[in-house]
């Protein structure tokens, strides 16, 4: 069975380069030629660990190969994925326009059977729409309709830890419906992943509409963890309590579990804002209100502001002359996306209240500048006062506040004593709860982590004028 993999982005690349390296022969299209011409040059257009080496090692091996060619691409493999974007549209629903242009370019070379695998994340219909796209290319050609089948198999892999999560995946969930070729197709979705069900089975078999409806499903659950823990938060930090005994003490118990409970500064990247938006769409389109979802989005779009919030309390509307470190650009540790990255919200709005940013993340700087050269075209001169710098301690060199936004391992224990000599004030605010509270008191560090029991533990801290002074002299 050979694989094309149409779309080689976050999702396409690690299917491609995963399954290449389960044995089989893959080709990947994608309709931008600077990146197949990257990726045919051996480079890697996204950062995401372990990659790269997957790729060059398969593609040394011709297992894996990348075209700009659809004609080559659809005529190579029996099963051909789709792993295109699907981005949140004004209205907040899924943009399909990718998805259905790939349809139709079956449609137009489509030669023989082929097993259409939808895995962009897409609403429940999409499948259907994808069958008459494809069939519409193939009347047009004066073909058969029965040349294909479309499943759905939504990818559940988490960017930064995507290589692990695609090949010891929790769970497969494949929709399949049924018609002329629902055994076969069932069959071809089987072989595919075999190698993943060999001590028991990881395959969750479901009709077509469930599995779309499957990955909104987990994502707005998922999401909502994270902002109800954001809820508990401000509520512990208004009565003085600290979320990371909570999140300890709920945890613990199995009905709940550990994960996604750690409060912050909201979430973002690719998927929970534009899969939680889709699906409060879907559901109107439907007559329907998720109010727990809309609830979710609401409580994130606050969160995005809190830690500013915070400094403007302290140091008032107007951030002129202000200096803030920003420690952290990507969603997320391990990635270098910057989709819907907190950071872009937190540093539009330190810009705009005429603070300069001093920034710094491990891989994800020249992605954030196109961000948010993109953020702030229609004020393109507020990144005069925007510097991204090389190293974590060069973004705190007589700044008076540090604000971390994405939980990187080597901001886990940096050198206090030497950060506290470096900035004009030694205040912390602290997006992602990474450091002890008690312990950077003790430190004479001002600090406010998201829920830490802040305002007990600010009591004592000057003034950010009086603070900045003493210092100074
Ligand atoms: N990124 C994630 O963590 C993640 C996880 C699970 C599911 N998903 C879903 O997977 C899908 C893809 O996401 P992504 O992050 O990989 O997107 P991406 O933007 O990184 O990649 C999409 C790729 O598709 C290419 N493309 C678009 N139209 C094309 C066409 N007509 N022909 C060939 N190539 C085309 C683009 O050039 C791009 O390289 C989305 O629906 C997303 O919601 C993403």
């Amino acid at each position: 069975m050979r694989i094309t993999v149409i779309g080689s982005g976050y999702v396409g690349l690690v299917t491609g380069a995963c399954l290449s390296d389960l044995g089989f022969k893959v080709v990947c299209l994608d309709k931008d030629e600077d990146k197949v011409k990257m990726l045919q040059a051996g480079q890697v257009p996204i950062y995401e660990p372990g990659l790269k080496e997957l790729l060059s090692r398969n593609h040394a091996e011709r297992r894996i190969r990348f075209t700009h060619d659809a004609q080559d691409a659809i005529e190579h493999g029996d099963v051909l994925f789709i792993a295109v974007g699907t981005p949140a549209q004004e209205d907040g629903s899924a943009d399909l326009g990718h998805v259905l242009s790939v349809a139709s370019m079956i449609g137009c070379h489509l030669k023989n059977f082929k097993l259409i695998v939808n895995k962009s994340t897409v609403p429940v219909g999409t499948a259907d729409r994808v069958r008459a796209a494809v069939n519409h290319a193939l009347k047009q050609r004066g073909m058969s309709e029965d040349m294909f089948d479309v499943v759905s198999n939504p990818e559940f892999l988490k960017e930064g830890a995507a290589i692990d999560d695609f090949m010891r995946p929790d769970r497969i969930v494949v929709g399949v419906d049924d018609g002329i070729h629902r055994e076969k197709s069932q069959r071809m979705m089987g072989d595919l992943y075999a190698s993943f069900n060999r001590h028991h089975s990881r395959t969750v078999w479901m009709d077509v509409r469930s599995a779309e409806l499957t990955k909104y499903a987990a994502n707005a659950m998922l999401a909502t963890r994270i902002s109800f823990m954001n809820e508990i938060a401000n509520l512990a930090d208004a009565l003085g309590a600290d979320v990371d005994h909570i999140r300890r003490g709920i945890g613990a118990d199995n009905r709940i579990g550990y994960s996604f409970l750690y409060a912050g500064c909201g979430y973002g990247g690719s998927c929970f804002p534009k899969d939680t938006q889709a699906l409060v769409s879907t559901a109107q389109a439907h007559g329907q209100h998720m109010h727990v979802v809309s609830a979710t989005e609401q409580v994130n779009e606050r969160q995005k502001t809190l830690l500013v919030d915070r400094l403007v309390q302290r140091m008032g509307e107007d951030l002129t002359g202000r200096k803030i470190a920003v420690w952290g650009l990507a969603f997320k540790p391990n990635t270098d996306d910057m989709r819907e990255a907190p950071s872009r919200a937190v540093i539009k709005n330190l810009l705009q209240r005429g603070a300069q940013v001093m920034a710094y993340d491990p891989v994800a700087s020249h992605e954030a500048l196109q961000a948010l050269q993109l953020d702030c075209a229609d004020q393109a001169d507020l990144l005069q006062n925007f510097t991204l710098v090389e190293h974590d301690m060069d973004a705190l060199v007589g700044v008076d506040a540090l604000m971390i936004l994405t939980e990187w391992k080597n901001f886990h224990n940096p050198d206090f004593q030497a950060m506290k000599r470096s900035m004009r004030t030694p205040y912390i605010l602290d997006g992602r709860n990474l450091y002890n509270p008690e312990a950077l008191a003790d430190l004479g560090i001002a600090y406010q982590g998201i829920g830490r029991r802040n305002e007990l533990i600010h009591m004592d801290i000057d003034p950010v004028e009086e603070n900045t002074s003493a210092l100074n002299a």
